[in-house]
Formats: C-alpha cells, sequence, structure tokens
C-alpha cells in the first residue's frame, strides 16, 4: 500500500516526530488515505502537523486557503502547492536531496562522484555550514547542482517566532548569495516540522517552495551503507523526492552504487526545480498507480 501511494507520487503527511530536537533527524513519513489523493487544488496542500507536533499552531490553516504565489518563479511548478513530498510526472525522474551540509571533507567526496556520472542533485545547506565552507557552496553551484535553504542552525520552525523564522530564512539565503550568487528558490524545514502557515509564508515572503520527501533511507539512524542503499533503492518511484543528508560517511559511501543501481533501472536525476518545472497540472492525476 504505501508503494502504491508512494509510487503514484501523491501527498504524503507527515508528522513532526522529531520534536526531541536533540536528535539530528527527520520524521516519519505517513502515507495519507485514498481519498486525499483525490482533494481538490483548491483546497492547497494536504501536509498539515499534529496537534502533538506543533501545538501552538494546530488548527490555524484557513478552510479557504488557497496558495497563489506570485513570488515564485513560474518555472517552478505548475500547480499553487506550497508543499511537496513527491511529484507527479510523466517520466523516470527522481531528485536527490542532501540535507546538512556542506561537510568539508564528505561534500567534496560526494560531488566528485556526482560529477563522474553527470549527475545534478540538491543541496539543503545549513546557513552557518555556508558561512563556514563556502567554496564547497560555489562548486555546487559551479557544477549545476540546486542550493537551497534549510535555515541557519537547524531549529524547528514552528516553534519559533516570525522574527525568529524570518532571521533563520534571510541569513540563510544571504549567505547563500554571497558563496556563489544563487537565490534559493526551495527549502526544507528541519526535521519536516511545518504546518500550513509557514508553507504560505514561505512562498508569499521568501518565493521558496516547501519541499519533503517521499523516500527516507533514515541515514542518520542507519549508518550503514547497505542499509541506506537498499533502502533508496527498494522505495524509488517516479516524482520521488529522496532525502540523504551529507554529513554522514555511510551515506556518501552508499551513494555512487545508489546512482549506478537507479540510473540501471531508468531513473534519471533531476534537481527539485526541475522536478517541479515537470509537473503534470491537478487535473491530469490520475488514481491509478502508474508502472514502474
Ligand atoms: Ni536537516
Amino acid at each position: 500500500m504505501k508503494r502504491l501511494l508512494l509510487g503514484a507520487g501523491l501527498s504524503v503527511v507527515f508528522l513532526a516526530a522529531c520534536q526531541t530536537a536533540r536528535t539530528q533527524h527527520e520524521p516519519t513519513v505517513i502515507v495519507v488515505p485514498p481519498d486525499e489523493l483525490t482533494r481538490p487544488p483548491s483546497l492547497g496542500p494536504s501536509t498539515s502537523a499534529t496537534p502533538e507536533a506543533a501545538p501552538n499552531t494546530a488548527g490555524t490553516a484557513p478552510a479557504t486557503y488557497v496558495g497563489v504565489t506570485p513570488a515564485v518563479p513560474a518555472s517552478v511548478g505548475v500547480s499553487k502547492k506550497h508543499v511537496y513530498n513527491s511529484v507527479n510526472v510523466d517520466g523516470p525522474y527522481v531528485a536527490m536531496t542532501f540535507d546538512d551540509g556542506p561537510h568539508p571533507e564528505l561534500t567534496p567526496k560526494l560531488l566528485n562522484e556526482l560529477k563522474k556520472r553527470g549527475i545534478k542533485a540538491t543541496f539543503y545547506v545549513v546557513g552557518r555550514n555556508v558561512e563556514q565552507y563556502p567554496d564547497i557552496v560555489k562548486r555546487m553551484a559551479d557544477e549545476g547542482h540546486e542550493v537551497a535553504n534549510h535555515t541557519w542552525s537547524h531549529p524547528s520552525l514552528p516553534k519559533l517566532g516570525a522574527e525568529g523564522v524570518r532571521k533563520q530564512m534571510h541569513d540563510t539565503t544571504a549567505a547563500i548569495r554571497k558563496a556563489c550568487g544563487v537565490t534559493p528558490v526551495t527549502m526544507r524545514p528541519p526535521y519536516g516540522a511545518t504546518n500550513a502557515a509557514l508553507n504560505r509564508r514561505m512562498a508569499e515572503d521568501y518565493g521558496m517552495k516547501v519541499i519533503l520527501w517521499s523516500v527516507d533511507p533514515q541515514d542518520w539512524k542507519y549508518r550503514n551503507a547497505t542499509t541506506v542503499y537498499n533502502r533508496i533503492v527498494q522505495n524509488a518511484h517516479p516524482g520521488a523526492i529522496i532525502l540523504a543528508h551529507d554529513i554522514h560517511a555511510s551515506t556518501i559511501k552508499a551513494m555512487p552504487e545508489v546512482f549506478d543501481t537507479l540510473t540501471a533501472k531508468g531513473y534519471k536525476f533531476v534537481t527539485v526545480s526541475e522536478l517541479l518545472a515537470m509537473e503534470r497540472a491537478p487535473q491530469l492525476v490520475k488514481k491509478e498507480t502508474p508502472a514502474h
């Protein structure tokens, strides 16, 4: 069932389960019931935080929430959605995403492996690491990867006030621009912790789509390259957004074989913005599972 729904590339709801902020990482992805698959686009994103995860913001999403986002470049996505776990596309495209870097040794090793294969990825960088390793961020951009915002210091955004969120986003974008001249158009909230109000704010105030994931190897937990490899390869699907972290040696060790196996299976790697640009119009979404 999980594969079927994920294969359909449709919305999933996540839990901000990792609110124990000491743990580094990302929550469990929970598949929504089939009813959600036919949710009219006019209702906006189906993602929401659980009351336990974000008690201060639960229930604040307006019922008629419509995501008109003039600040977002027209090239990024065809729908009015603000938040994505995966993208409905017409081909075997996937986006590899790497969070929490750059790391001084591991990220350059990963960039070497990507370059050898001509694969483009997306890096959700942490602002304070960008400030420390700007040359690595410049290399990412120079080699065609997407550099995107993962906040300055990796806090749970729903726990911050408006000014705290603004500073996390602004300082990180400024550091990215200084390092490589690029203004990010997507962001990933730490721990996947977000809510409808934050998603809308990211679009309207920062011109950024909120990018979660549909494939999670939990590589922060499984520090074993074979496990990370298996969890990615077994769950990959057309339109997938694959989560990984370029700060773990075991993840970097897994990547060459992940890239080669997925390529052999016919998958093509694109950046998140490229995947969004391939999104099929909502009215063309089918309920059937595409063959893959
Ligand atoms: Ni992270």
